[in-house]
């Protein structure tokens, strides 16, 4: 039986999450508002906000965990990719901590961990390998082909923007908040997805490009600006549910053909972008045609949140893999 304390901070939420094995005891979060109003994360910010919310966060995990600190087997943390000011703060604050308990410490990727966030316990069948993950966040959009907890082999990536990033553009574009992500899923359930279409690029194998549908987007709303400035207005739910069409589409054509190519009868989804409705129900639906096992996750752990980061470190910790006090975060 093992404790674990989990620690992410690698963009704009603090969080801090306490597992016993692989079961969840506690996964506070703290969002930032400040954002909100520049349209975007600013990192500097970012880092400040975090320094204020690692305390009140990482004490509400332990006490809400019902454990005491000395119960303590490891501490994990993010340790990248991310923005350096943000990681800096998790990192720091894991060390001080896992120095000041005597206890190791386990580094733990970002992308890993949103995928693992499947192995957490709920009661639920779990992934077997090997089974295919859309990971799918504001940073990152990729294909993952997993062998065993460890060993993911990335089939196909975006070679431009991530799918998060061009929905949030959408949004901005849109002038309708940010993040964009849970707006355009709000708004697109009122409107007709087949309202207006947008071309996805032909890009080869399982690769991805998103910046030719933003600029398509940008360009197409341009023009119906000229004849009508009321245009977006007029049209938020529609245009909101034809772009978030596309770019579901757009993952799961390439994520459906990478499971037939390599016959795998299972497929996940990981990443901020996996709490979108569509991409849910959609992959739900090709796995139910296709007679494959859906992984969706839970809302929560969805987006970023120190649970997966935990059960990461979970695994790490029974194969004995401790980091070293003196690592430095890495951003990519
Ligand atoms: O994984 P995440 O919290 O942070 C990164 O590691 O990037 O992902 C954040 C991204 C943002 O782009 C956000 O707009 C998107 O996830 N997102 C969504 C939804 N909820 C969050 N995108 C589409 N539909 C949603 N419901
Ligand atoms: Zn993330």
């Amino acid at each position: 039986m093992s404790i674990i304390l989990a620690i992410e901070s690698s963009c704009d939420d603090t969080s801090a999450a306490v597992l016993r094995d692989d079961m969840l005891l506690s996964n506070v979060i703290a969002s930032q508002k400040v954002h909100e109003q520049y349209g975007g994360v600013v990192p500097e910010l970012a880092s400040r906000a975090h320094e204020q919310n690692i305390i009140p966060v990482v004490d509400g995990a332990i006490r809400e965990a019902g454990i005491s600190k000395e119960e303590i087997d490891a501490v994990a943390f993010t340790r990248g990719p991310g923005l350096m000011g943000s990681l800096m703060v998790g990192v720091s604050f894991a060390k001080s901590f896992a120095q000041a308990l005597g206890k190791p410490l386990i580094e733990v990727n970002h992308l890993q961990a949103h995928v693992l966030s499947h192995f957490i316990d709920r009661g639920e069948p779990r992934p077997q390998f090997p089974f295919i993950c859309l990971l799918v966040s504001g940073g990152h959009t990729q294909i993952l082909l997993l062998k065993s907890h460890f060993e993911m082999e990335v089939l196909g990536q975006t070679i431009d923007d991530a799918a998060g990033e061009a929905i949030d553009k959408a949004a901005k574009i849109m002038d309708l908040g940010y993040p964009g992500g849970p707006i355009i899923d709000r708004l697109a359930k009122e409107g007709n997805p087949d309202a207006y279409r947008f071309a996805t690029p032909q890009i080869p194998g399982y690769d991805y490009s998103f910046s030719g549908i933003k600029t398509s987007f940008l360009y197409f709303l341009r023009d119906r600006l000229k004849e009508d400035p009321d245009f977006i207005e007029k049209h938020k739910a529609d245009l909101c549910a034809s772009i978030q069409k596309t770019i579901v589409g757009f993952l799961l054509k390439k994520a459906e053909r990478a499971a037939i190519d390599h016959k795998v009868s299972q497929m996940a989804i990981a990443g901020g972008v996996s709490a979108n409705s569509l991409l849910r129900s959609e992959l739900q639906r090709i796995c139910d045609k296709h007679h494959w096992q859906a992984f969706i996750p839970p809302f929560k752990f969805c987006t970023d949140n120190a649970a997966m980061v935990g059960i990461a470190g979970y695994f790490k910790y029974l194969k004995g893999e401790f980091a070293d006090i003196s690592l430095p975060p890495y951003t990519r």
